[in-house]
């Protein structure tokens, strides 16, 4: 229906390589690359898997990709243990095929951007090994954060603080050399699984060495870079370690152990004067989960990073007032910073945003975690209306100023694969939480490109199972079928492009009303419709300058429909 209402799709206008502002309102496409497409058919996705659909993404009309990890892992946390900063994963091809997708996705006007993370490499990385094989004290050792355990005889571990995936962030190691080898020895931190050890950032060598890893990347040509657990990487280590029995809990003043510090922007200053070395300089993004505006702007200053996610929307009920609240300060805080805003419903850790929005109003995290514990089931509570709301809340963030993060699969109206079998499960959430919270491969199974192939078309067989399902949602299935969620982003994508205006807007609607509606500063309209009852078309939005719905609209349109979003050119 929202086809029969679009004038004909916007042609994509040239692309300008040198555009140093490029990133501030682009609409970025997150590719988890072990799901995206199996080349080989060895049931892994792979880099030559990505190559190959760039012509897709090109269609899809996005602005750039950014690549989860695709460096040599052992996948304890699916990738985010990294073994080698400057490779790539055997299995997910080698440095040739990365030059060759890079090229590719730039002849394509598409830019790059590649996962950082700094705050832990993997237990196989070498320098850990090294560690391993050094005495307490060494300065092998000295590249992590290795103590002494507390009690009598060290049995204890040095703090009580626990690993975001359950259990604690301590791991006693055997000692290897001297007197002491063959018995139990120093502990190790690592805030995520034991096969992640932070990494001491206090160390000169750590720091000089992600310089070298930012060049390695940005030398080979890629436009940017997304900063994994950002605001973790300047910790208190000072004896004795502070209490923190919850890594739920920060500080907002910089005085937190473990969380935002301080001293970490002294860090990403140095990073900055790395990536502003290129033409144009190398965009970063942070992920920092920090709760306080005022704090987290500090990210995106333009002598760090330059860019944070917030996960404020991702976090919010279908809303009109709690969105309206969070589009509001998130344009005061990137103003106040000098970046542009974020907007993110999906990425690689969370339930998909068609299947948070199908569960009945008021379902929390732990309420979230039980749903997919207890067998979450497809169809989930109410599909349609799980839909329904995911399409009308796209359009009102690809509207927004600032730029839009989006997760693939998204653009195919995939819900989260709740039923996925346990014994098919690899987070290690799964694992370390004793079978109490499933985690994320929910929302990492391999993409349905075709639905008459076997696996769906992404390659050999997934990794994580494909649920039946997802043959409906398969490119396939939706190529050129007016009103699918895929036409839906090609066209809301191209419009955007058209249609985009300078990083501000002004409300129309009177705060209160579950109508949502904006103007950016060309005459570029939006509305959404957050109430499940049609609400009258306000007068200024005259039928004919709607180029976009994100659900079925009568023509000519009285109203709008409940969860429903308008684009308006002006
Ligand atoms: C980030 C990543 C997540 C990973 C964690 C540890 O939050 O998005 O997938 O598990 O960092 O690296």
């Amino acid at each position: 229906m929202d086809r029969q209402l679009s004038p004909t799709r916007p042609a994509a206008e040239p692309e300008t390589r040198n555009n140093a502002d490029w990133w501030r309102q682009a609409a970025v496409y997150q590719i988890y690359p072990r799901s995206f497409a199996d080349a080989n058919h060895d049931g892994l996705g792979d880099l030559p898997g990505v190559t190959s659909r760039i012509g897709y993404l090109k269609e899809l009309g996005i602005d750039a990709i950014w690549l989860s990890p695709f460096y040599p892992s052992a996948l304890a946390d699916g990738g985010y243990d990294v073994d080698d900063y400057r490779n790539v994963d055997a299995r997910l091809g080698t440095l040739a095929d990365f030059d060759t997708m890079v090229a590719a996705a730039h002849e394509a006007g598409l830019k790059v951007i590649v996962d950082v993370v700094p705050n832990h490499s993997s237990n196989r990385h070498r320098w850990f090994s090294e560690a391993l094989a050094s005495a307490p004290g060494s300065p092998e050792r000295a590249r992590y954060h290795f103590h002494e355990g507390l009690g009598e005889q060290g049995e204890l571990p040095p703090s009580d603080w626990p690993s975001h995936f359950g259990g604690p962030a301590w791991t006693r190691v055997t000692e290897s050399t001297g007197a002491n080898a063959g018995d139990p020895g120093q502990w190790y931190l690592h805030l995520f699984a034991s096969e992640q050890p932070d990494l001491n950032w206090e160390n000169p060598e750590v720091r000089e060495d992600f310089h070298t890893t930012l060049r390695f990347w940005a030398d080979r040509g890629v436009d940017g870079f997304r900063v994994d657990v950002a605001h973790a990487l300047a910790k208190d280590m000072s004896l004795p370690l502070r209490s923190k029995p919850s890594l739920q809990i920060l500080l907002d003043d910089g005085t937190d152990p473990l969380f935002d510090r301080d001293e970490v922007h002294e860090i990403f200053a140095g990073w900055r004067q790395v990536l502003n070395e290129y033409d144009p300089p190398r965009a970063a993004v942070a992920e920092a989960w920090v709760p306080f505006t005022h704090r987290r702007l500090k990210y995106a200053q333009p002598t760090g990073l330059g860019q944070a996610f917030n996960f404020d929307l991702l976090q919010a009920p279908f809303d009109a007032g709690e969105f309206r609240g969070i589009v509001a300060s998130c344009l005061a805080e990137a103003a106040a910073s000098g970046a542009s805003s974020t907007w993110v419903f999906s990425n690689h850790d969370v339930i998909r945003h068609p299947s948070r929005y199908a569960l009945p109003d008021g379902t929390d995290a732990q309420a979230l975690d039980a749903w997919l514990l207890n067998g979450g089931t497809h169809p989930q509570p109410d599909p349609a209306r799980g839909l329904r709301r995911a399409r009308a809340a796209t359009l009102f963030m690809l509207g927004l100023p600032g730029s839009a993060y989006l997760y693939q699969g998204e653009e195919l109206g995939l819900f989260e694969v709740a039923d996925l079998p346990l014994d098919a499960l690899e987070d290690p959430t799964w694992f370390r939480t004793g079978n109490r919270i499933k985690g994320r491969d929910g929302c990492r199974v391999p993409l349905p490109w075709d639905a008459g192939q076997e696996n769906h078309g992404f390659g050999g067989t997934p990794w994580l199972p494909q649920p039946a399902w997802f043959a409906a949602h398969a490119v396939t299935e939706q190529d050129g079928v007016p009103g699918s969620t895929l036409e839906l982003y090609r066209d809301a994508l191209a419009w955007r492009r058209k249609l985009q205006a300078a990083e501000s807007l002004q409300w129309l609607s009177a705060s209160g009303d579950p109508l949502l509606h904006y103007r950016r500063p060309n005459g570029w309209e939006v509305l959404t419709n957050f109430g499940t009852e049609p609400a009258p078309l306000p007068v200024r939005a005259e039928a004919s300058r709607i180029v976009l719905a994100s659900g079925p609209v009568a023509r000519p349109p009285q109203q709008i429909p409940g969860e429903t979003t308008l684009w308006l050119a002006p």
